[in-house]
């Protein structure tokens, strides 16, 4: 399927509510949601969010190298629980391969417990892809887990196919690149490997999922939401990430 056939299906996934919604948010990203966040006293703690392949991950690498934040991704402890074959992993496969959210009862008690460690807590954390409903919300805000700030990267849907089938990752550094936007290099390029998720049906429902879900966890984090532009070079888009932290 093309690209634009994908962007006409993405679309009736939304309803006119909250497609509406949508537009408005993409026309004016960088003034609607920008939260002006209170100081944090402490080690600062962050939730990135947005839709499959808008560039959590990639962000996330070079937040982390500049602030040396504990990077915490939901995906990647499901990934890891799936290879290691644990009861949990056997569990989250089978939602996984179909691009569905994994029952809380799986994802929950993984994430709380990743954030429970004295790196976490002293260096501060950067939640990624965690929250995805209103119920994962609540969960950690029941543990007194609560972040200072919420990112949250937009990008067109057409835009996230590509990079969605063009991804390749290093199983050796784990670092993400793309075919086109962010090839790897070409002693790199022979060892890495394509996420199994990673096609355009999978990417579809990923994707229906991802809107269906959204603006419930946007609700739970009223004033603490800050939307960029995520369909821009990746030094711009982490530029304005670097100015929401900074402000923190
Ligand atoms: P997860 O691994 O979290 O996948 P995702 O949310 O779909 O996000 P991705 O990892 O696909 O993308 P990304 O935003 O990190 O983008 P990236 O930086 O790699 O989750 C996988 C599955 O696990 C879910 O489907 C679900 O089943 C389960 N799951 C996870 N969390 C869960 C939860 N909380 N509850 C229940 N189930 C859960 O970039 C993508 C590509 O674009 C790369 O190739 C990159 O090089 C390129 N790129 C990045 N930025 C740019 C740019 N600015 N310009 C051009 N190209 C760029």
């Amino acid at each position: 399927m093309s690209a634009a056939a994908f962007t006409v299906s993405a679309s009736q996934f939304t309803g006119a509510k909250q497609r509406r919604a949508l537009n408005a948010r993409a026309v004016t990203a960088s003034s609607s949601r920008r939260a002006v966040v209170a100081v944090a006293a402490g080690p600062k703690k962050i939730v990135i969010a947005g839709a499959p392949a808008s560039g959590k991950g990639t962000q996330c690498e070079l937040i982390v190298d500049k602030y040396g934040l504990e990077h915490i991704s939901a995906g990647d402890l499901l990934r890891a629980a799936v290879a290691a074959g644990t009861d949990l992993g056997v569990r989250a496969k089978e939602f996984m391969d179909r691009g569905d959210l994994v029952p809380d009862e799986v994802v929950v008690g993984m994430v709380v417990e990743a954030l429970d460690t004295d790196k976490a807590k002293s260096a501060g954390w950067l939640l990624d892809g965690y929250p995805r409903s209103a119920s994962q919300a609540d969960a950690i805000t029941k543990e007194g887990i609560v972040p200072d700030a919420v990112i949250l990267l937009d990008v067109p849907d057409d835009i996230l196919v590509e990079r969605v089938v063009g991804r390749r990752m290093d199983p050796e550094t784990g670092k993400i690149y793309h075919l086109k936007f962010n090839p790897p290099p070409a002693d790199v390029a022979e060892r890495c490997t394509q996420r199994s998720d990673d096609t355009e049906e999978k990417a579809m429902n990923r994707l229906k999922v991802h809107h269906s879900n959204v603006e419930a966890v946007v609700g739970k984090y009223e004033g603490k939401i800050n939307e960029i532009d995520g369909d821009r070079s990746k030094a711009d888009v982490f530029a304005d990430i670097c100015g929401v932290i900074d402000e923190m």
